[in-house]
């Protein structure tokens, strides 16, 4: 999704400076931050498809939220009763959350912190209860670096949610494929990701559309288990039983490109 086409164009509520906004918040006191949004009561029909997968009591759940923007999700968690921390890097993004999280009494419950998804790194937590990774993969220069992190830091549910390609018929690919058969990664359906050099929908910031059959891929190879997909670019997942399918690679390649010590 485009941030800089799908912004509320009017001023919608609250201070000022807080304008435009992405996230159409409806506050206790029944005014909404983004009601002309671009794609409707935005996230809220999003949430509406996700919720049902979600358990209605998050009471002693730990929630992390992975680009929160102005908070929309971080605060439906917090409703139901999750302690949530909500990282954004975009300072703008997290004034506008400070300031709603106060107009919902949830100052207590929802923690925000001015953090890349990069940063997990070094983020000294353990795993979380539900994690969000939510339209921010495809803005991300190294996805899968950043995929394998949250997988990292999900000790739960992990709801992930990205800009695709079309195509939605994922295909059995082989175990192995020999050199000379190349070919067939041309077939409908082989995982791929489409590299985006210059704007999409007027933002540069979009730098690679997976189709679905890439997406699945490359969450199995995380170590993740799809559970559900609740709406179109949607996925709900779990940690799989039996981990990341190289494991012990995938690990190492990831310490050193964040130059961690191999713990
Ligand atoms: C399209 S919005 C999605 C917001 C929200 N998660 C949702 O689904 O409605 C992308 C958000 O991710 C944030 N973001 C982009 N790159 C990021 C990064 N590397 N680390 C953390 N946040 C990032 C942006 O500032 C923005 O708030």
């Amino acid at each position: 999704m485009s941030m800089r086409t799908l912004q509320s164009e009017g001023a919608g509520v609250g201070p000022p400076e807080l304008s435009p906004w992405f996230h159409n918040l409806h506050l206790p006191d029944g005014s909404q931050t983004a009601p002309d949004h671009p794609l409707g009561d935005f996230p809220g029909w999003k949430w509406r498809e996700l919720a049902p997968h979600l358990p209605g009591d998050l009471s002693g759940k730990r929630a992390l939220d992975i680009g929160c923007n102005a908070g929309f999700y971080s605060f439906e968690l917090a409703k139901r009763g999750a302690q949530v921390l909500a990282i954004d890097f975009d300072e703008r993004y997290l004034k506008q959350a400070a300031w709603a999280r106060g107009q919902m009494g949830l100052d207590d419950q929802v923690e925000l912190r001015r953090m890349s998804v990069y940063d997990l790194a070094e983020l000294d937590e353990e795993p979380f209860d539900v994690v969000l990774f939510l339209g921010v993969f495809y803005h991300l220069r190294h996805p899968l670096l950043a995929l394998d992190l949250v997988a990292e830091k999900t000790a739960g549910t992990l709801v992930f949610q990205t800009l695709t390609s079309p195509g939605d018929e994922p295909l059995d690919t082989p175990r192995d494929l020999s050199i000379h058969d190349r070919e067939r990664m041309r077939e409908p359906g082989w995982p791929r990701m489409a590299f985006i050099e210059n704007e999409l929908a007027g933002d540069p910031t979009n730098w690679w559309a997976a189709d679905a059959a890439c997406v699945e891929a490359m969450l199995r190879s995380t170590g993740m288990c799809i559970t559900a997909r609740p709406g179109h670019e949607f996925w709900v997942c779990e940690p799989a039983p039996e981990g990341a399918p190289q494991a012990e690679m995938v690990r190492s390649e990831l310490d050193s490109a964040t130059r961690r010590i191999a713990r």
